[in-house]
């Protein structure tokens, strides 16, 4: 298959897949759920406007497009706080799905006319990675909706089996080769790049990601409220936010997902966790978070090629037998239920389920160099006045599988945990 049908075929899956998260009624599409997040009609809106900015209008928001320049503003991300968007003259709701739809039609036009390698196709999977990332965005809206449920349970998962939780595996000391290159990953992002080899000391790591149950002893043990596990920072944010629980947690033992009250399942990863709260829970296991570093050795080294994998068990692409992704099950999957998806090391689960907490803030490798859209990493590597972006790894089981790679760096703020974001442990050995 060429490339370029590669692309169309993703552009179209993304935008099946922004369709469904939308196939809502008007007022529902313009209610702002909670602050944190845009209502969903900003969403839809601004997945067009930049895919018209990056894909018709060469990445210059100067060049004349299809909005007047008053609304195209009204969809850019760095001038409109999530909290004020609602209050935005937005595009109605069948303006922007007629938006979006047209310039759809304009971007596949051109990528009919363009060889295989041009340089442009990097544009045409950025602005697929977009989509897809904002349909992770609308999830995280629509799970904090109150009401009667909009959406079903979600699809079926593989069983979970019995004797993972709680277990590590060793990954020895050594150099290994962290972040790819183009010339291997031509839709890598500008913060994976450059390839560079690291020495990692030996550690162990989580076979799979933290559990609900084991979550659940740290809940009853008192973690919550014993300053010991926690940082300075996280002290004073878990009491000025109130956190005795993950987010989504009721007092009776039960959840709450995308409306849907149910029994907190024991053996599914836990999710909805700050920063703070992963970093608490570690010391209270007697652990500590891994580095991205560390997760990324764990995930991609072969130590027997002395070469990375494409995937942590191997170059096959992802299937249902071997992650949890695409964001139809609207949950994790229990532990153990990809044992096929062990990397090298042993480590199963790496990719999808939960975003997995590191220890490291957001910088970039050595030799980064920002890609056409600057703004998507460079802005963040400082962090902001109220403290460092911390780096999630691994994708949850919204992330659609097409744009998830074992060098993908997501970052959040330390105090965020309406995202699908979980953890694994590590030690020192
Ligand atoms: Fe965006």
């Amino acid at each position: 298959m060429t490339t370029r049908q590669t692309l169309a075929d993703e552009l179209t899956r993304a935008r099946n897949r922004t369709l469904r998260l939308v196939d809502f009624d008007d007022a529902e599409l313009r209610r702002q759920y909670d602050p944190l997040m845009s209502p969903l009609v900003w969403d839809l809106a601004h997945i067009g406007q930049q895919e018209e900015l990056w894909l018709l209008r060469g990445g210059d928001p100067h060049r004349a497009g299809l909005l007047t320049p008053e609304i195209n503003d009204l969809y850019d991300a760095f001038v409109h706080s999530r909290a004020a968007r609602v209050n935005l003259p937005l595009l109605p709701p069948t303006d922007a799905r007629n938006y979006c739809a047209t310039v759809r039609g304009k971007a596949l036009d051109r990528l009919d006319a363009l060889a295989d390698d041009h340089p442009d196709a990097f544009s045409y999977a950025l602005v697929i990675s977009h989509e897809n990332q904002h349909d992770e965005t609308m999830l995280q809206a629509l799970n904090l909706r109150t009401g009667a449920p909009l959406l079903d349970r979600g699809a079926g998962l593989p069983a979970g089996r019995a004797g993972v939780a709680g277990t590590s595996v060793l990954v020895p000391g050594g150099e290994f080769v962290l972040g790819v290159d183009a010339v291997d990953e031509p839709f890598s992002l500008d913060n994976e790049r450059p390839a560079h080899r690291v020495d990692v000391p030996a550690f162990r790591i989580g076979r799979v990601p933290v559990t609900n149950a084991e979550w659940r002893q740290f809940v009853d043990d008192g973690g919550y409220g014993q300053r010991r596990w926690w940082s300075e920072a996280g002290w004073a944010h878990r009491h000025q936010a109130g956190l005795t629980a993950p987010l989504f947690w009721n007092p009776d033992g039960t959840r709450t997902r995308f409306g849907h009250v149910e029994d907190v399942p024991g053996d599914e990863p836990v999710q909805h966790i700050t920063f703070y709260e992963a970093e608490a829970y570690a010391a209270w296991a007697g652990a500590r978070l891994p580095t991205e570093i560390e997760w990324e050795k764990a995930c991609a080294w072969d130590p027997d090629l002395g070469a990375r994998r494409r995937f942590p068990w191997g170059a096959t692409e992802p299937n249902a037998a071997l992650a949890n992704l695409g964001g139809d099950a609207l949950r994790p999957a229990p532990v153990g239920a990809y044992p096929a998806s062990a990397s090298a090391y042993g480590a199963e689960q790496m990719l999808g389920d939960v975003w997995e907490w590191t220890s490291s803030p957001l910088r970039p490798w050595p030799g980064f160099t920002p890609m056409v859209y600057r703004q998507y990493s460079e802005p963040f590597f400082d962090g902001t006045a109220s403290g460092e972006y911390r780096v999630l790894r691994g994708g949850s089981w919204a992330v659609a599988a097409g744009i998830l790679r074992p060098s993908f760096r997501n970052w959040d703020h330390p105090i965020r945990r309406q995202i699908f974001s979980g953890l694994r442990l590590a030690w020192d050995v």
